[in-house]
């Protein structure tokens, strides 16, 4: 069996620490969407599903959950720029608060196209909750309304994070050794 421990650098944010900053981002939810009646979690896959599935049970605000699937980058580590749409969603988002549930914004092209999109479909209100962002890597100015941590540049995988699809099961963030990418 493949060990996927074996292939880590460092360890960037832990379990612990995780799981801390979620239960804060749930508060501020919680508060924020606290009168909605109609409050939507739409996590983006795949990177979006570990952080959503946490996310949604430490927020105490009634919600449902949908889900979206774009593709950006295929194998590699660095962005093509072009946003392909692979799932899309099946109802109506028209008066719902949407809550955009996303795993990490990189240079930020990914959420800029699904933003422009989605407003589209005449969301009442429409937020981003994001667990990662790498600022200096930015190259469209991306409204964060909720952020788990800012990392430095580096490629990072685990908690639904990948590699070539893999790694996305680790329960944290981690830094990969530099020859796993050769
Ligand atoms: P962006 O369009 O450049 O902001 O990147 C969007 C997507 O690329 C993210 O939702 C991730 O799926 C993926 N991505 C960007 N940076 C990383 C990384 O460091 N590790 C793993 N996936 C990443
Ligand atoms: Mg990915």
């Amino acid at each position: 069996m493949k060990d996927l421990y074996a292939d880590i650098d460092y360890v960037l944010i832990d379990e612990e620490k995780m799981q801390a900053r979620i239960n804060e981002l749930a508060q501020m939810i919680d508060t924020d969407y606290g009168d909605s009646d109609n409050l939507l979690f739409l996590c983006i896959l795949k990177g979006g599903y570990m952080f959503m599935s946490d996310l949604s049970r430490a927020c105490k605000a009634p919600h449902v959950i949908d889900f979206m699937a774009v593709s950006s980058y295929g194998d590699s580590t660095t962005s093509s720029g072009a946003v392909q749409i692979a799932l899309d969603l099946k109802s109506s988002i028209e008066g719902w608060d949407v809550l955009i549930v996303e795993d990490i914004i990189d240079t930020g092209l990914t959420l800029s196209y699904l933003l422009e999109n989605l407003k589209a479909r005449k969301p009442k209100s429409l937020k981003i909750c994001s667990l990662l962002s790498k600022p200096v890597r930015h190259k469209v100015e991306i409204p964060i309304d909720y952020l788990g941590f800012e990392v430095p540049d580096e490629f990072v995988v685990g908690y639904g994070l990948d590699f070539a699809q893999l790694y996305r099961n680790l329960p944290f963030i981690a830094v990969l050794k530099p020859e796993v990418f050769s």
